[in-house]
């Protein structure tokens, strides 16, 4: 391989788009594309479309989209080289050596700096769990914990000794920066000089992305002091709340089994994967986010959540509610008995005892209504404060059939009058001007704008796109005069200067520099050709016909201006003479389907 620009159209060529993106995001065949519900941002419906000729997707909900690279960049937030090396490796293109040509280099190289002293020091905290005297307090604590050695050995679980510089020392001996292990969060500067173990006296969970990076820790102590965990902080590969612990191992089971349970500790995770629970997960210590239940739901629209059965438990149950339904999401929830959390149930009960809890799973809001009712002061008093919890959660349920009903539902089971809710949740929303208001603004504000105002655009671009022998006839004719749109102006001199005759198309996105240029693009590539074989040269002579009017309209105008009335009669009768053999521009074949698009 020579150069990069070959490396990355070697790798387009192998990969294939469907493929690729289908292993994170459930795609269905509809028509000539294939759709699914969009990993980039919430929806219920899905408008995230990925088309297999032309190899791009795109999302006619966000706007996002490109070909594969875009999405291995925007999907696992690594930039285009990084992203380069991970599909050559997929399938087994070579990179060239050394040259870079792909800006950012400093960026990738710490990324791939930061998950190798990850990578270091889970492997130290492994081996002195496993081998060292000094591991001795964490071998005990783990099988005090029924923690089989296979789990430690799977999990690469680990213990930090109680020391300063336990870690600090094993990276100096490796030769490491440890500026560098600082920006990793395992090691922390003092007054500006020192450097001390961030880790003391902990067991060590290594958490991972879907591509096996050692992305970040958390550590547990052993006795009852506080704080109980530390986390890793957030460093340029870690981000709380958008990963969740133990993805990486369990989503081919979750797809498999199209259920994911979600438990929120490191323990209980571990401990129901011991017990061949294989489709669990954990949320590393914040509450559930849209981020993460947005990377689930490319495996599986069915969850169960385990939720403490107490009023942080009701609340937290609460507050994912919306968070699962705007994403399409039916989430469940298993209640434990008091007292207890999966661990210490499954190792009570067996494995059995768990799944006969999760057959019993109730759908989310039953669980809250049912915990909220158990728990409410009578009277109006105890009316209100539930009335007060629930409102700013149906503010968060997009308006229509589904808020309805769970507006009605909650009326109903707590006694508050129906009427009443309905008012109070209009009177609150009354009061804000949220991000949804200004969203439904201006997708009804898009709508007013008529798509046929730049029908004409649509038609010269569809034709040059999907008919590209046609190019060279307008390469040299004034056809700015017949398009308005910016967007569709910019494509089409790119398309113009960019590739001369019978030149590949399929690059045009790499010379737009706008966003709304590129979205433009994809949506047009999408789109179905609007002349078939038989009228395409028609419709190229009408659009020629277009040009010479407005051309002729110009000199007009000139003509008067200058009182030349010879020329200006010339004119008038060329005009006249175009206008009565072109009575209108040949009628695209589909041009309802592709504006609805
Ligand atoms: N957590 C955290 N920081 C804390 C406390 C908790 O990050 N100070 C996160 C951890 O991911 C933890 C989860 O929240 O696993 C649940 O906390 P908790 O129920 O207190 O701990 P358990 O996981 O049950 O841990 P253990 O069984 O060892 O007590
Ligand atoms: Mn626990």
């Amino acid at each position: 391989m020579t150069n990069f620009s070959e490396a990355k159209e070697e790798v387009k060529k192998a990969a294939d788009i469907v493929e690729v993106i289908g292993q994170y995001v459930e795609l269905k065949k509809r028509g000539q594309n294939y759709v699914g519900l969009c990993p980039f941002h919430s929806e219920r419906s899905p408008s995230f479309t990925v088309n297999q000729n032309k190899q791009i997707y795109h999302c006619f909900g966000c706007g996002k989209g490109g070909d594969v690279f875009t999405f291995w960049m925007e999907y696992h937030n690594l930039d285009f080289p990084q992203s380069l090396k991970d599909l050559a490796e997929r399938y087994n293109i070579q990179l060239p050596q050394k040259r870079d040509l792909y800006a950012d280099k400093k960026k990738k190289e710490l990324k791939e700096q930061l998950f190798k002293i990850n990578d270091l020091a889970g492997r130290y905290f492994h081996n002195i769990l496993l081998k060292s005297a000094d591991g001795k307090p964490g071998r005990d604590y783990f099988s005090r914990r029924h923690i089989s050695q296979e789990t430690i050995s799977n999990f690469r679980l680990g213990y930090a000794v109680k020391r300063w510089d336990g870690l600090l020392n094993y990276l100096k001996s490796k030769n490491c920066f440890l500026d560098k292990a600082a920006t990793a969060g395992l090691l922390i500067l003092k007054n500006n000089k020192e450097y001390y173990d961030r880790f003391r006296g902990r067991i060590m969970f290594p958490i991972f992305d879907l591509n096996h990076h050692n992305i970040g820790f958390g550590g547990r102590i052993l006795d009852d002091s506080l704080p109980k965990y530390i986390n890793t902080p957030e460093t340029p590969i870690y981000h709380k709340g958008y990963y969740l612990y133990g993805l990486d191992s369990a989503f081919e089971n979750i797809r498999k089994r199209d259920l994911a349970i979600i438990v929120e500790g490191y323990m209980d995770m571990l401990v129901l994967r011991q017990h061949g629970i294989s489709n669990v997960i954990a949320t590393l210590g914040t509450a559930l986010t849209s981020d993460q239940i947005r990377r689930l739901k490319g495996y599986t629209k069915d969850v169960v959540v385990l939720f403490d059965p107490d009023d942080a438990g009701r609340k937290a149950a609460l507050k994912s509610f919306p968070l699962f339904l705007n994403e399409g999401i039916s989430a469940k929830v298993v209640v434990l008995p008091q007292g207890e959390d999966p661990d210490s149930f499954v190792n009570k009960h067996g494995s059995d005892a768990f799944k006969k809890l999760l057959e019993r799973a109730a759908p989310i809001f039953d669980f809250y209504l049912d915990q909220a009712l158990a728990n409410m002061d009578t009277g109006v008093d105890g009316q209100i404060k539930i009335l007060s919890e629930v409102l700013p959660v149906f503010m968060q349920l997009e308006q229509g059939a589904t808020r309805f009903l769970y507006v009605h539902r909650f009326a109903e089971k707590t006694g508050i009058n129906e009427a009443t809710v309905w008012e109070e949740l209009k009177h609150q929303e009354g009061k804000r001007t949220n991000e949804r208001d200004i969203s439904q603004l201006k997708s009804r504000f898009s709508e007013t704008q008529d798509p046929r105002k730049y029908g004409s655009d649509l038609q010269f671009i569809n034709l040059l796109l999907h008919y590209p022998e046609k190019i060279d006839t307008f390469r040299n004719q004034e056809w700015e005069l017949i398009v308005s749109d910016p967007e569709i102006i910019t494509i089409i001199k790119v398309i113009m200067e960019k590739f001369p005759s019978e030149g590949n198309l399929d690059r045009v996105e790499e010379f737009l520099d706008s966003p709304a240029a590129k979205e433009q693009l994809r949506v047009i590539l999408m789109s179905q050709p609007f002349y078939s074989e038989e009228s395409v040269g028609q419709a190229v002579s009408e659009f020629e016909k277009k040009i010479a009017k407005v051309k002729i309209s110009r000199s007009i105008r000139k003509a008067s201006a200058q009182g030349d009335m010879e020329m200006l009669n010339r004119l008038i009768r060329e005009k006249q003479d175009l206008d009565s053999n072109s009575k209108s521009v040949t009628k695209p074949k589909q041009d309802e389907k592709f504006l609805s698009n």
